[in-house]
């Protein structure tokens, strides 16, 4: 297979294990080329991309923009703080306006679950979502993916862990998607409250005692508290949080075999994890941002590759 499924990337619930396979195999090569002394191929020349960003975003969005210069493609960058949306403008027009400029590509965050979804079906141009509320992040799910197939060489038969707030994170949902479709065993550790009540329904084992399920794992995702998705109080403090759900190296050293460490980012030190756990040997947390121009150059080649079709 040459050619992707889709033709916008809204979610990994829309993908398939062959998809997935395909942006892995062109990441590879796209590693192989960021690498390199000269890093920039001519793929996407003629290519013009919108990035718009209506939430904050650091890792993500500095990793489009890189990957699309690192593909030659022209760009232009867009954060709802400054722009007109705070005079009223919809969706819909602030992004057909942009697509009048001759835009080829949508990168799209968007604090509203389904932003991405909503905006497919109302314009004519490829999107990509870079994160829609607490619903999807695919291109995280596939750098985290990718990151675990580098340390281990395949993803199938894998069991990891992700520990937090499933409730609010998008990773959460794109990472079980993502690797129970490459054949891994997923688990879900955290507190009642911070469970989505359908969890169970995903196929996903769940556990509420860290200790267990970092005993189970090969692998370990420590999710952030999205504390600005929480509208009530889900536990009484961070420190009680930090101290049931936390990982310190103490913990790690105590388990019964070395497992590796992944944080989507942005870390909130001493809170999931600590500095000696995010900075040791067992963390791959640098490998996954590094991983992830590659991922989004692969997912912006194959998309873009589809654009007539
Ligand atoms: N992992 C991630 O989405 O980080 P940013 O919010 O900084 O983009």
């Amino acid at each position: 297979m040459s050619q992707l499924s889709v033709k916008h990337l809204l979610g990994i619930k829309d993908l398939n294990e062959q998809d997935i396979q395909l942006i892995f195999k062109t990441a590879d090569n796209f590693k192989d080329v960021i690498n390199r002394p000269i890093k920039k191929v001519p793929s996407l020349r003629d290519i013009t991309i919108a990035n718009l960003f209506f939430e904050n975003s650091t890792r993500t969005k500095l990793s489009f923009e890189l990957a699309e210069k690192r593909l030659s493609a022209d760009t232009i960058s867009f954060s709802a703080s400054g722009s007109s949306i705070s005079k009223g403008e919809t969706l819909i027009d602030t992004v057909n306006n942009i697509l009048a400029m001759k835009v080829d590509m949508i990168v799209m965050r968007h604090p509203n679950p389904g932003a991405g979804v909503f905006l497919s079906k109302h314009i004519n141009s490829i999107i990509i979502n870079a994160g829609d509320g607490a619903h999807e992040h695919p291109t995280q799910a596939l750098l985290d993916a990718f990151s675990i197939r580098e340390k281990y060489g395949d993803v199938a038969g894998k069991k990891v862990v992700i520990v937090g707030d499933i409730l609010h994170s998008r990773v959460a949902l794109s990472n079980i998607f993502c690797l129970q479709k490459l054949g891994a065993e997923v688990m879900v550790c955290g507190p009642t409250t911070l469970m989505p009540r359908y969890i169970s329904s995903l196929g996903v084992k769940v556990e509420h005692d860290l200790v267990k399920a970092l005993n189970w794992c090969e692998v370990a995702n420590m999710l952030r508290i999205q504390l600005e998705r929480q509208d009530i109080k889900y536990f009484p403090s961070l420190r009680e949080y930090s101290m049931l759900y936390g990982l310190d190296k103490k913990l790690l050293d105590s388990l019964n075999k070395p497992i590796t460490i992944m944080h989507p980012g942005p870390i909130n030190r001493g809170v999931e994890i600590t500095s000696d756990v995010a900075d040791s040997e067992h963390s791959i947390i640098l490998n996954q941002v590094e991983n992830g121009v590659a991922i989004r150059m692969a997912v912006l080649y194959l998309l873009a590759g589809r654009a007539d079709k």
